[in-house]
């Protein structure tokens, strides 16, 4: 590889059982026969001296050593050819002859007489990172390795694994050619949706891989009440904090025989169920499969005798396809109460301090849906004056939405917020107008779940200086899937409006 050469091509090569000799016995040899030891390659190792490692090695008959100098036949048959050693005439010598084998030749030192490079490599598990230089700075390569090892999210070499296993899954589930397409798409969806905790914590079957299709944690060894008529209770779990729970809600959570709660309601919060918990996992594209399984298990339970609580994110009567559920009891005859609960429309701004209505500025509110139900087109309201516009589920669909909102008239001026993790402690304030919330969104690597207000009333935050008193001190809310990124900051509100923004 020369100085102006292109960078190498980054292929795996899959050396297990693979003859490769290595020459050489001192530091650098070290470094490349634990590389090829790690990919399960039979090394022969070809020095008349060692260093006190590859002394070990030899010792353990991890490697056969050969205590002399190379001789032709050492390149015999094998699938590459490693040379570490001082006389660069001898290891270009003998690059050359392995060439005219047609042997893959490495020379340490010297690019030129390079088949293949050793980028600085991690392994953990299923996951290796390799960072190459192009032969010119290895040094800086092992450096941007270990940095880039500290920042993996935690779990991400499991969150590897236990996707393996899912995509195993999946190509059982939905077999041959015809059905590729379908199965890289739904992959992707699921690797960009999830976060890294839920990725390496994926459930799994009884056969010890995870299902794809069935999403639902469901125990189908349901106890029988036969003494009495069960029943459901639709119940609101507030925006997250335990505290904003009413005390219904709390009373039916506790008392309840099972609970059937979606995926945005906090750890805390279930932590309060005493009896049977399962928590839905609507991947995507199997929301709807997700949502059948659940109310299945609704309906069966209360014709067990059970006290089934259906416990949702917010109010259960705000975009949490209560309707659907109510008409599915309906059908089956099972009595049914709802409990209403602090929805984030409400509970997000109010703990922001931010008013949706405020005298003179707006007098009515337009709550809407931030994106389209299985990704069909997306229907926004058009813009009127003095009016707060809130948008739920918004943050992953941000640059789509954005882009429909200016084309039915919003003012790219319109000041907005975002509001993420309400009443949870990552919880997080952004401003800008809208036509620099996505750059903003970007920068400070807001995550679902967040409420984005649009509106004059907006410019109310603008004017406050202090943070929100954080909630909820001990709740260690599982963390969601990253827009753009993981978030860095916590529990801090910032003021990215800029001064003209401020005063329109
Ligand atoms: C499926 S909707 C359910 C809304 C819920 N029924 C309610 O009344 O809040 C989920 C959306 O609610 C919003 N949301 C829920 N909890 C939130 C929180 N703690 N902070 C900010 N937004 C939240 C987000 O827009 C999220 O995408």
């Amino acid at each position: 590889m020369t100085f102006e050469s292109p960078p190498a091509l980054m292929v795996g090569w899959c050396l297990s059982n693979a003859a490769v000799t290595v020459v050489g016995g001192g530091v650098v040899a070290e470094r490349r026969v634990h590389a090829l030891l790690q990919a399960d390659a039979r090394v022969k190792l070809i020095a008349p001296t060692l260093s006190n490692t590859l002394q070990q090695l030899a010792h353990t008959r991890r490697v056969h050593w050969r205590g002399r100098r190379a001789k032709p036949e050492d390149i015999v048959g094998q699938r590459a050819l490693v040379v570490a050693i001082d006389d660069s005439i001898a290891a270009r010598h003998l690059a050359s002859l392995a060439r005219d084998q047609g042997v893959l030749v490495h020379v340490a030192d010297d690019p030129e007489w390079c088949d293949f490079v050793f980028p600085a490599v991690y392994q953990e598990g299923d996951l290796t990172i390799g960072v190459a230089s192009n032969g010119r700075a290895p040094a800086l390569a092992a450096r941007l390795r270990d940095h880039l090892a500290r920042a993996l999210p935690p779990g991400a070499a499991a969150a590897v694994t236990r996707f393996g296993e899912l995509r195993d899954n999946v190509r059982r589930a939905w077999p041959g050619k015809q059905q590729m397409q379908r199965r890289m798409t739904w992959l992707t969806k699921v690797a960009k949706a999830m976060s890294w905790a839920e990725l390496a914590t994926l459930p799994k079957e009884r056969n010890g891989a995870p299902n794809p299709l069935r999403i639902t944690d469901v125990d189908p060894d349901l106890p029988v009440r036969s003494e009495r008529e069960g029943s459901v209770t639709l119940v609101g779990a507030g925006p997250g904090d335990p505290d904003l729970l009413t005390v219904a809600a709390h009373r039916a959570v506790r008392d309840a025989d099972l609970v059937l709660a979606d995926r945005l309601v906090s750890p805390e919060i279930l932590s309060l169920v005493q009896g049977r918990l399962f928590v839905a996992r609507k991947l995507p594209g199997a929301a709807d499969h997700a949502q059948a399984e659940l109310e299945d298990l609704m309906v069966e339970g209360a014709q067990r005798g059970l006290r089934v609580v259906r416990l949702k994110n917010g109010d259960p009567m705000v975009f949490g396809r209560a309707g659907e559920e109510l008409d599915r009891l309906t059908h089956a005859g099972i009595p049914a109460t709802v409990v209403p609960g602090v929805s984030s429309v409400l509970a997000a701004p109010g703990l922001a301090a931010l008013p949706l209505t405020q005298r003179g500025i707006s007098q009515r509110i337009v709550i809407s849906p931030g994106h389209a139900a299985n990704d069909g087109p997306l229907s926004v309201p058009r813009f009127e004056p003095k009016t707060t516009f809130v948008f739920l589920m918004a943050v992953r669909n941000l640059p789509r939405l954005l882009q429909a909102l200016l084309e039915q008239g919003f003012p790219g001026e319109a000041p907005a917020a975002l509001l993420s993790d309400a009443s949870l402690p990552n919880s997080q304030t952004i401003q800008a107008p809208v036509q620099s919330l996505l750059e903003a969104a970007r920068d400070h690597q807001v995550c679902p779940p967040a409420v984005l207000v649009i509106g004059d009333v907006v410019l109310a935050l603008a004017n406050q200086k202090s943070n929100q008193p954080s909630h909820s001190e001990s709740m260690n809310r599982h963390q969601e899937t990253p827009f753009l990124g993981s978030p860095t900051d916590s529990s801090s509100q910032r003021d990215l409006f800029p001064r003209k923004a401020m005063v329109s």
